[in-house]
């Protein structure tokens, strides 16, 4: 024992001395030691910070090298990705720090999109509870697990703006609202990075898709995005631009083009925008093999323009392509790029590796009793549940059948009520679907029957008759059906988005019992379903929950719990409506149904089935008229302007019997500019408890950017005129009161 003691010992002089042995003082500040090690380091070595390669843990493309040990070794590769857990961590980062010429520590990146092992809601169905601070500590926990696990970094958040339920990745954003996303994005970072980076609960946030992926034409993963500038710059640009200013350390590009260039190699994008225009400091990404990709594009003719295009735009690290690896010094001897930006690229690396602390203790993050203690922990499961239950949004509860009471018979029906498999969703780090608990779980204790009736997929129904038994037997029934959780994320866009299989049918031949049907819908993006909408008594939009799924579906469905989420996307009555969105600008021939020559269709309404904003409660509310008063002309949104010049009263109250949660929603229309605006857009919100009967009056103040915009000469502000500002609880349930901002 005393031996080993001993030889353990050894080994951290050992180690120490080695570090030491770094070419900095460790007293100086981080830009001094960052300055110190760049003057030691070799051009390969240098570009070695610049790439970033995934082992064999697990991968989203195909994985171009193996031999990865080697790569760390050589100084060829800084930077991992799908490694975690701290035994496997620890070993590739013993061979950086014992075994590479100068001991520069890994960076080790993972998607932890919703949870590490805890899994939390898939993001949109997070974004749907309106509470930043429950997104803040789900982000948090997130990173707390995540970097007990051995990471350091996070390949989120996502934040592209996406108006289009075909597109697969709606699932791993906050929806169609820019001014949402702002919020949430910041919220997402904040709770990512935490009080400090170095701490050893934070892991570094990484913006992702920049910019406008959620925009791919026709809602096609990896298609190409084409929009004006003034759209892009008001719809699309603007949660990057928060993240950024929240402090996030680093940006993912995006596999897209932007206005004919992709967005590996647009360096108005990467630098123009992002380094010029926001003054972001950390370091840039590229997604996978998204420089490699410049090639199928046909912006450039082989892989080694593609490493040149991308430097020159802004991009400092190579996400699996090994282009820069391969070909950059050789770009160097031939004057295609400066040595100077590869220096500028490894000091934005260097510089938060030192943030993190790992050039001080390269196993911070690499600690097995504070993995043991902190993965799953029953505090994280607890948060778990309650972020879930608030994510969950009522769609429709005819004749009050929730919540449900605890006689009454329950027939459990539908291929998710018991089904583990399905519930962490897409992108689910490395949640364990062992670990979470179903929809029958969570309701142990009710009388209940369960059958399952039919598959997701397929077009099997022989399970029909023994649900419909149980049905007839049953006080209520309760289904459970949607997607499987891998047919949205990556690579999952869907051009038909009606619940696969059977299912509708299932839950259609179930309301023809007469009994009771309440449906649980558990699905990564909104989905046409008017059938159900029109037939089902009860419906909860559930999303994925992730491990506390089934407790906090129990706790809505019983009442132990009032739900209040509220749609962060709009749900469409088919998809030749898509995209349906609440934003949008005002035409020349507003709809009208009475009039053929106006902008509709003639076989559907314009309005979504579920529009954004929308929740049930178990309560009801009432909104008084809003009232504002305005302190401020328009022009420039500049700071001489008063914090808060427009502030808005209303009084919500609790009309019904039982306490519960609203979301007072705020829009804003202008209603001349000198460029068309939308007819409303979101500028703020407040989720208020009211108990049975009671009245609380909330003010918002609005900011001179709230109600400025891209005007027709492309400078940002705001024009004199008439507004509309417009509270409710949804988009398309509001009182109005019109001001006037004088010139
Ligand atoms: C995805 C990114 C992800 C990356 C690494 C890519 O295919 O687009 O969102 O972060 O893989 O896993």
């Amino acid at each position: 024992m005393k031996k080993l003691t001993y030889l353990f010992l050894l080994a951290q002089l050992l180690l120490l001395g080695s570090l030491n042995a770094q070419p900095y003082k460790p007293s100086a500040g981080i830009d001094a030691k960052v300055n110190a090690l760049l003057a030691k380091m070799t051009l390969d070595e240098k570009i070695g910070q610049l790439t970033l390669y995934t082992t064999d843990w697990g991968s989203t493309g195909p994985t171009i090298r193996e031999g990865y040990k080697n790569d760390i070794r050589s100084g060829a590769c800084g930077n991992l990705f799908n490694s975690h857990t701290v035994g496997f961590v620890r070993e590739l980062q013993r061979v950086a720090v014992e075994e590479t010429r100068l001991k520069i520590p890994l960076l080790f990146g993972f998607d932890v999109i919703h949870g590490y092992k805890t899994i939390f809601p898939i993001p949109l169905g997070e974004a749907a509870c309106w509470d930043l601070e429950a997104i803040e500590l789900s982000a948090h926990i997130a990173a707390a697990e995540a970097a007990s696990a051995g990471l350091n970094w996070t390949f989120a958040p996502m934040v592209d703006v996406t108006r289009d339920p075909r597109w697969g990745r709606v699932m791993e954003g906050a929806g169609e609202d820019t001014w949402l996303g702002c919020r949430i994005a910041e919220a997402r970072v904040h709770g990512f990075q935490g009080k400090k980076l170095g701490n050893t609960d934070a892991v570094l946030a990484c913006v992702k898709h920049y910019a406008a992926y959620g925009a791919s034409t026709a809602g096609r993963d990896y298609n190409t995005v084409d929009m004006s500038e003034r759209f892009f710059r008001e719809y699309y640009l603007p949660p990057y631009k928060a993240a950024v200013q929240a402090g996030a350390a680093t940006v993912m590009t995006s596999f897209n083009d932007y206005d004919g260039v992709p967005a590996t190699g647009n360096k108005y994008l990467l630098t123009t925008i992002l380094r010029n225009e926001w003054g972001f400091k950390g370091f840039v990404v590229t997604d996978y093999t998204s420089m490699n990709e410049m090639v199928n594009h046909g912006v450039i003719a082989d892989e080694k323009e593609a490493g040149e295009l991308s430097l020159n735009a802004g991009v400092d690290m190579d996400m699996q392509g090994s282009i820069y690896q391969r070909f950059l010094k050789q770009s160097v001897k031939q004057g295609k790029v400066l040595q100077k930006q590869i220096d500028e690229a490894a000091r934005r690396v260097l510089r938060l590796k030192f943030e993190l602390g790992l050039f001080d203790d390269p196993y911070r993050f690499c600690n097995e009793e504070r993995q043991n203690a902190t993965l799953l922990s029953a505090d994280h499961r607890k948060a778990a549940r309650e972020v879930s239950r608030k994510s969950i949004v009522l769609l429709k509860n005819d004749k009050n059948v929730l919540p449900l009471q605890r006689n009454q018979k329950i027939a459990l029906i539908g291929p998710l009520a018991d089904n583990k498999s399905e519930l962490i969703g897409n992108w689910n780090g490395a949640g364990n679907a062992d670990d979470c608990v179903t929809v029958a779980a969570g309701l142990q204790g009710w009388s209940l029957t369960h059958v399952k009736g039919c598959d997701i997929e397929g077009s099997d129904k022989s399970g029909f008759d023994a649900a419909l038994a149980a049905a007839r037997n049953a006080d209520v029934v309760v289904v459970a059906v949607g997607e499987k959780a891998m047919m949205s994320g990556e690579a999952a866009s869907r051009t038909d988005i009606t619940l696969p299989g059977v299912q509708e049918e299932l839950v259609l031949e179930l309301c023809k019992t007469g009994k009771p049907v309440v449906v649980v819908l558990m699905n990564g993006r909104p989905l046409a379903i008017p059938q159900i909408a029109q037939n089902a008594t009860a419906i909860l939009e559930t999303w994925w929950l992730g491990t506390e799924t089934g407790n906090a579906i129990a706790d809505v469905l019983s009442g132990a719990y009032n739900p209040a989420g509220r749609l962060p996307m709009s749900f469409p009555r088919s998809v030749g409506q898509v995209p349906v969105f609440y934003n949008e600008r005002s035409t020349g021939r507003p709809y009208n149904p009475d009039s053929k020559w106006t902008s509709r269709y003639i076989d559907e309404v314009n309005a979504p089935l579920y529009p954004f904003g929308f929740g049930l409660s178990y309560t009801t509310f009432s909104y008084s008229q809003p009232t504002a008063t305005v302190s401020f002309a328009a022009n420039d949104a500049s700071k001489r302007y008063p914090k808060s010049p427009v502030t808005v009263q209303v009084t919500v109250t609790n009309t019904g019997k039982m306490a519960g949660e609203e979301v007072a929603q705020l829009y804003v229309r202008d209603l001349v500019g000198s460029v068309t605006r939308p007819v409303r857009e979101l500028k703020g919100f407040q989720k208020i408890m009211l108990q049975p009967g009671e009245s609380k009056t909330l003010t918002f103040t609005l900011k001179a950017e709230d109600l400025g915009f891209y005007r027709r000469n492309m400078t940002f502000g705001t024009e004199p005129g008439e507004y509309d500002i417009m509270v409710g609880g949804s988009s398309q349930d509001v009182k109005t009161v019109r001001v006037r901002l004088e010139k």
